[in-house]
């Protein structure tokens, strides 16, 4: 399995590089991209790791290099939040940086599978899908948002709410990775029941979570440690997936729904990425509203991404 992390050298790219090196499966390689003149140093710096995963750091002159071969590439790279910005103030740096980057996915690497993370997810996903037709290498099945990281948090806040064990916990969220396009589908937690007022109160936590993050670290970006947690977790089940496991992970992708061109679902992943879009099941009152009154913004979300490549 050779595996690209673009955007290795900021603060998510090195704490998913790291679990990487440590946890894909022996025999794995890992190709280290940034245009920040560190990553030979992180490269080299996590070579020293024993395990059976080669690491090559690549500069800004070595993308074609860095990816040629790739069964996966993870996108990190790009600006993060300040306090006081939501995600899409990120659009005008970061929709670049990821049309740039896919192009070259385009050209050295056409069949890799691609995870998105580089914020507005909602929209850079989008311009991912358009710039790969563009260049007539799309495979709606290969391309991912990367929401793992809003799976998690939820399963995390649940847990400590009800006092369980965060690793028995599951709760499935589906829409998108932004403000209230999070869904979390807290009607479909097995074994938990919630008030009212704390389905109000942990479905917003949920969906505030990453500003939560953001604010906390005061001007210094957001959130890096537990975003590489959960996009590890998320390349790891492809990994799983590709090599013939049965995995199921919530993530963005293209869908055939009425509910929006993208939309996080679970997904059977497989040998080849998606193997099948899952249905999402059945919503409570209070799930349907917030779903009724999110669309929009979510399609008006990966508009702009469409419009973006083909304006
Ligand atoms: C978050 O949710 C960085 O978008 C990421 O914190």
């Amino acid at each position: 399995m050779k595996v690209a992390v673009l955007g290795a050298a900021g603060g998510i790219g090195q704490a998913l590089s790291l679990l990487l090196k440590t946890q894909l499966p022996a025999g794995s390689e890992l190709s280290l991209y940034d245009v920040a003149p560190v990553v030979p140093g992180v490269a080299v710096d996590l070579s020293h790791i024993p395990t059976d995963v080669k690491v090559k750091g690549f500069g800004k002159d070595d993308l074609a290099t860095a990816l040629t071969g790739c069964d996966i590439v993870l996108i990190p790279a790009g600006v993060p939040r300040k306090p006081g910005m939501d995600r899409s103030d990120l659009f005008n740096i970061n929709a670049g940086i990821v049309k740039n980057l896919i192009e070259a996915i385009a050209d050295n690497c056409p069949k890799a599978c691609i995870g998105v993370i580089t914020n507005p997810v909602n929209t850079t996903v989008a311009i991912a899908a358009e710039t790969l037709k563009a260049k007539g290498v799309y495979d709606k099945n290969k391309l991912f948002g990367v929401t793992t990281l809003d799976v998690i948090r939820a399963e995390t806040f649940v847990a400590e709410l009800k006092g369980l064990n965060p690793a028995n916990v599951h709760v499935p969220v589906i829409g998108g990775h932004s403000g209230t396009t999070i869904l979390p589908l807290l009607s479909q937690v097995e074994g938990v029941s919630f008030s009212d007022d704390e389905i109000s109160k942990l479905t917003h936590r949920i969906q505030n979570a990453g500003t939560e993050v953001v604010e906390a670290k005061a001007g210094g970006g957001s959130a890096t440690l537990s975003m590489g947690q959960a996009a590890a977790r998320f390349c790891l089940s492809l990994v799983a997936a590709m090599r013939g496991e049965n995995v199921v992970e919530y993530t963005y992708v293209e869908t055939n729904s009425a509910d929006a061109r993208f939309f996080a679902h679970p997904v059977r992943l497989g040998k080849n990425g998606v193997e099948e879009i899952l249905p999402y099941g059945k919503l409570s009152d209070f799930e349907q509203k917030a779903k009724d009154s999110m669309l929009e913004g979510l399609r008006g979300d990966i508009k702009l991404g469409e419009d973006f490549v083909n304006a």
